[in-house]
């Protein structure tokens, strides 16, 4: 078995989790490098980074300027080398994430575009079309054209080049062979600095013809048969992969569905893919009861390791999406978990995550930062709520943000502003606060992970559906003797629980005698007689 076949991965989004060099309003590496401990205490095996390369920040990172260097606002690559050597020291991977399907403007590729002018070589490795027009009428992800025209070096209005996102992210003609070997390259000096994997952004994105005009969005425009360059690229990448003699893990970012889905998990190309179906199920036992039996088809299929998320960068924090009422949300939240970290494969967990954290929804308009906002012309707010800066310390300033290496008496340190405001009520959800609590967000993780690591059947067992009624998720993991059955309240009424010892649950008030209230969870081992009908029908 590969280490992250069963690995508990955990995001970190580098400008929001830590600061420990910098005042200047984002996380740095060695922020992340400093809180190490923290993360080896909470029990994770292994951190996926968002990207930390130099970069303009226009979508904060995934606007890549140089593959091989790193942002100054994150540190320096002897901050990188640290941080991997220190998480190896605790036996925590580290996976980096890259952007190959679009580079930002200020990429040396893209300037050498401008420079050279229509037709050059240098312009082909982007996808530009002529006209006085936009080409097309297809829509950027984040709002707006999906096109934007260049002025030539004589100053005319010149040629249009496609961005599937923000005008300053142009997307890379991955037609052209030597875009690959480019990527080659950069894949290879990471693997050769002795990183453990990569997370592959929009990794089904690759490959377009954007001459159609007959599609809306430029996610209609992707190839994804069998016979797109995207699979091509994917499969060298893994090939690249493979001639390394430890094990990397790969992870693509794949919107994908069904069988165009299956074409890129394979054994052969990409190994695990998130599953963003299970994020989107929600709080609803049918839709996660469906999402859960189509990845392990997948995985029956085709042998890939099926994951499991439910946060992410990219999406308005689970506690708030499960319900509007706090309470409740929170409630379910914790009932999640139990369910995350006890399905086969692999699950990711979201920095503050842990520690419950909702989504900020009030932040001022005038101080939105996600491109998203002003591309939709200012109705959609973006992905800022769930990317606020997380809370360390309830009492300090910025709640502990900052300056882990910055004198605690330097003044700078106690008025530095992080890069998005933090609201009052985050220092209830501060890490020292939680760390107290045997009852909070944060020890439930821990207590969960470890539990994962103790018991074989959760990370390695076989999973059978018990017998429940539709609102309730009933499964059994098992391997040999060890046997843990994990059970789901999504109704709004109790609901019996079978026999056996209680091993880990969601809530932290009294025991409900024998019953399994709303919005709740546990763990179980199965009193070893009477194991059926595990829950009875209510
Ligand atoms: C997906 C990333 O998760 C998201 O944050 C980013 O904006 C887009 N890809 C574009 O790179």
């Amino acid at each position: 078995m590969k280490w992250w076949q069963d690995a508990v991965f955990y995001q970190i989004y580098p400008r929001s989790f830590g600061a420990a060099k910098t005042l200047d309003g984002t996380g740095d590496l060695t922020g992340i490098t400093c809180r190490l401990d923290y993360l080896s205490d909470l029990g994770i095996d292994a951190l996926w980074i968002c990207p930390v390369f130099q970069s303009p920040q226009v979508d904060h990172g995934y606007d890549v300027s140089d593959y091989r260097a790193i942002d100054p606002i994150f540190g320096s690559l002897r901050d990188l080398d640290d941080l991997v050597a220190q998480a190896h020291l605790r036996g925590i991977k580290v996976v980096l994430d890259v952007v190959p399907s679009h580079t930002s403007n200020q990429h040396e590729w893209f300037e050498n575009a401008i420079n050279h002018g229509p037709g050059s070589a240098a312009r082909h490795r982007y996808l530009f079309l002529d006209g006085t027009e936009p080409p097309t009428d297809v829509q950027s992800s984040f709002g707006g054209s999906a096109w934007t025209r260049v002025t030539e070096a004589d100053g005319s209005a010149g040629q249009w080049y496609f961005h599937m996102h923000d005008a300053h992210q142009p997307d890379l003609n991955w037609a052209e062979p030597s875009v690959l070997e480019d990527f080659e390259g950069i894949y290879a000096f990471w693997l050769d600095r002795g990183i453990d994997g990569f997370r592959i952004d929009v990794a089904d994105h690759l490959t377009k013809d954007v001459s159609r005009n007959d599609v809306a969005t430029g996610k209609e425009l992707l190839e994804h048969g069998s016979k797109s360059r995207t699979h091509e690229v994917l499969r060298s990448l893994r090939t690249l992969a493979d001639s390394y003699p430890r094990d990397i893990a790969l992870v693509g970012e794949v919107g994908a569905e069904g069988p165009e889905l299956e074409l890129y998990v394979r054994p052969d190309e990409l190994p695990m893919v998130f599953n963003f179906p299970f994020m989107h199920a929600g709080w609803n036992a049918e839709r996660l009861r469906q999402t859960i039996n189509d990845a392990l088809r997948l995985r029956e299929l085709t042998g890939v390791t099926p994951t499991w998320v439910t946060d992410s960068h990219d999406e308005p924090r689970s506690p708030s999406r499960y319900s509007s009422d706090r309470r409740r949300g929170a409630r379910r939240a914790r009932a999640m978990a139990l369910v995350l970290l006890s399905l086969p494969g692999v699950p990711f967990i979201y920095q503050g995550q842990e520690l419950g954290l909702p989504n900020v929804d009030d932040i001022p308009e005038e101080l939105l930062q996600d491109p998203i906002w002003e591309r939709s012309g200012h109705t959609n707010r973006g992905r800022d709520g769930c990317r606020v800066p997380l809370p360390w310390s309830g009492n300090a300033p910025a709640f502990g943000f900052f300056g882990a290496q910055v004198r605690p008496s330097s003044p700078r340190r106690r008025t530095a502003k992080p890069w998005l405001p933090q609201p009052p009520w985050f220092a209830d959800y501060a890490v020292s606060a939680q760390l107290e609590n045997d009852d909070s967000n944060l020890a439930l993780f821990a207590r969960l992970l470890a539990l994962r690591r103790e018991h074989v059947g959760l990370r390695r067992g076989t999973l059978t559906w018990l017998e429940s009624t539709n609102e309730v998720l009933a499964f059994e993991r098992q391997c040999d003797s060890d046997v843990i059955s994990v059970i789901v309240n999504l109704s709004d009424h109790d609901v019996p629980l079978p026999p056996g010892e209680i091993v880990a649950r969601s809530w932290s008030g009294p025991d409900a005698d024998g019953k399994l209230a709303p919005d709740s969870a546990v763990w179980i081992r199965p009193a070893a007689l009477d194991r059926s009908p595990a829950v009875a029908k209510t």
